[in-house]
């Protein structure tokens, strides 16, 4: 069994990230993230802080907007219509979930897709299930390109998501499609979970509780990776696997914290990274 380090994969692609930045500044050129944060989840403000520490690392400009739970739709929708027209923000990330109240579809929607580095407005959405985009959504790409590292190939395996959320479940089923796997995507109205999940050669949970995929639902020599960020009865994060039990059935699987969530914020630096360089027509 081989724990997959994600912490490791990730400070890999952010330091080619950092290198091509450095070529970037030399041509007058520095990639600038916005990143839009409205209320105070805690989990979101972790979630940001990363972010901006990994603009830091590579030498991306972060700006950050934090901005009260009361926000309103227009002033929200005001902000991204200025960062859409600012040459020196190549990027616009909005934390997700907003506060209740505020509409999420229509922000996303704001957001020029040319600086949608989170790959979730429509037009991108579109782009990526034919095969023919600028930028791949955040998580799911850092997962695709984990495997690689690890030389884990889908081409015909069985690859089970459990969760079809926009940011995660279907671009992630669409990306392993992309790579010939055979998908099922699982979710609350499944039947038969134990059963379809404990037949998958690459099963990803991306369900948002804690321990929900326990050992009776994984093939022996799987390969799970965990989107998970949850916290178990004792405060402690915890992914949606169970890991302590899960772990020695499997071929390869993802820590959490130390797995997918690292990779996440390397492929928001690739996107990033990639923004700039289209909008300065810099190839
Ligand atoms: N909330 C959970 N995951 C994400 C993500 O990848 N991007 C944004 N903007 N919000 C999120």
């Amino acid at each position: 069994m081989t724990i997959i380090d994600g912490k490791k994969v990730s400070t890999a692609v952010k330091e080619n990230v950092k290198k091509e930045v450095e070529q970037l500044k030399a041509k007058g050129v520095t990639p600038g993230l916005a990143v839009i944060l409205v209320g105070d989840d805690p989990a979101s403000r972790v979630y940001v802080n990363n972010k901006k520490k990994a603009c830091e690392f590579v030498g991306f400009k972060s700006e950050e907007f934090a901005l009260p739970a009361d926000t309103t739709q227009d002033e929200l929708l005001k902000l991204v219509d200025e960062l859409n027209n600012r040459k020196d923000i190549n990027g616009i990330l909005c934390q997700l979930p907003l506060p209740k109240g505020l509409d999420e579809n229509a922000v996303i929607e704001a957001i020029s897709p040319m600086k949608d580095v989170d790959a979730f407005h429509k037009q991108n959405v579109g782009r990526i299930m034919i095969g023919d985009y600028d930028f791949l959504p955040c998580t799911p790409a850092g997962i695709m390109e984990m495997l690689h590292d690890y030389d884990i190939n889908v081409d015909g395996k069985n690859c089970v998501v459990i969760g079809r959320s926009n940011i995660v479940g279907k671009p992630m089923a669409m990306l392993l499609l992309h790579e010939n796997a055979t998908v099922t995507i699982c979710h609350s109205h499944t039947k038969n979970l134990k059963e379809i999940a404990s037949g998958a050669d690459v099963l990803v949970a991306a369900v948002g509780k804690a321990k929900f995929v326990t050992e009776d639902m994984v093939k022996e020599n799987a390969v799970v990776i965990d989107v998970g960020m949850n916290r178990d009865e004792n405060g402690k994060l915890c992914g949606d696997v169970d890991f302590e039990n899960v772990k020695d059935k499997c071929s390869f699987i993802t820590p959490v914290p130390g797995g997918v969530g690292p990779m996440t914020i390397a492929t928001l630096m690739k996107n990033t990274l990639k923004a700039a360089k289209l909008q300065n027509g810099i190839d």
